[in-house]
């Protein structure tokens, strides 16, 4: 098995190329945040510790999303490999993964931090379907959004505090792990401030 990493701040667009990569390549996305506020909705003692992290914009400690991964990868559609999203954010997360399997590629969505606050307060997405809109870069056109019961849900995360917490740990924990990857010489860095089609071209052309 080998697999692909999403790299990138709060709000680059992990998840929107995430939905498009998987179309194009068949790996499934596995997405820390989304399986925690699953874990978070479902009220399980896993959502109720992450929660007060998730809340504050902080990283849920290492051993929470390790666990939460090494379970993850057995299930039958991770077995010819995945697309991490938003793992790993930590060099000991890093680690645990390098045990588990061998990453092909680290794609890096790269948008500056004042793009960040406008990008993350103007999110929303389709309770049904999970798709991800924006009120003025992305929003939901005259198809629909992929579901015929379009929903709105905005994050409670979400807002301006937050999103400052959740860029301050990525430029303290995460980010140093470019420099891991650099080294490895599997570390692609994508310019994130375009056209969603034209970052999406580039990551696919990277991952060839
Ligand atoms: P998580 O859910 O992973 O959030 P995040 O990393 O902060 O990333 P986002 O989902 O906010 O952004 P994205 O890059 O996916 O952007 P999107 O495509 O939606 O994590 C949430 C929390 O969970 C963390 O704060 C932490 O507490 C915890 N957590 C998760 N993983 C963890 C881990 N491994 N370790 C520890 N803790 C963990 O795009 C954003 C908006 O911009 C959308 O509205 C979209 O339509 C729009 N947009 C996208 N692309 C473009 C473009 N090119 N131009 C204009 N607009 C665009």
């Amino acid at each position: 098995m080998s697999s692909i990493v999403l790299f990138g701040p709060p709000g680059a667009g992990k998840g929107t190329q995430a939905e498009r990569i998987t179309q194009q390549t068949g790996l499934p996305q596995i997405s820390t945040g989304d399986m925690l506020r699953a874990a978070v909705k479902a009220g399980t003692e896993t959502g109720i510790l992450a929660k007060t992290y998730m809340d504050a914009g902080q990283l849920v400690p290492d051993e929470v999303i390790i666990d939460l991964i090494k379970e993850r990868i057995t299930h039958p559609d991770a077995k010819n490999g995945v697309m991490f999203d938003g793992f790993p954010r930590t060099i000991p997360q890093a680690e645990a993964l390098a045990d588990i399997t061998a990453v092909t590629h680290v794609i890096a969505i790269e948008v500056p931090d004042e793009r960040i606050v406008e990008r993350i307060c103007g999110r929303y997405s389709c309770a049904g379907c999970g798709n991800v809109f924006h009120d003025i870069f992305n929003p939901l056109g005259p198809d629909g959004c992929g579901c015929d019961r379009f929903v709105e849900k905005r994050r409670a995360d979400d807002n301006e505090d937050t999103v400052l917490s959740r860029l301050g740990a990525y430029h303290d924990q995460t980010s140093p792990l470019a420099d891991w990857y650099e080294s490895a010489g599997i570390f692609h860095r994508i310019n994130g401030d375009r056209a969603i089609d034209d970052i999406t071209a580039d990551i696919l052309s990277a991952l060839q």
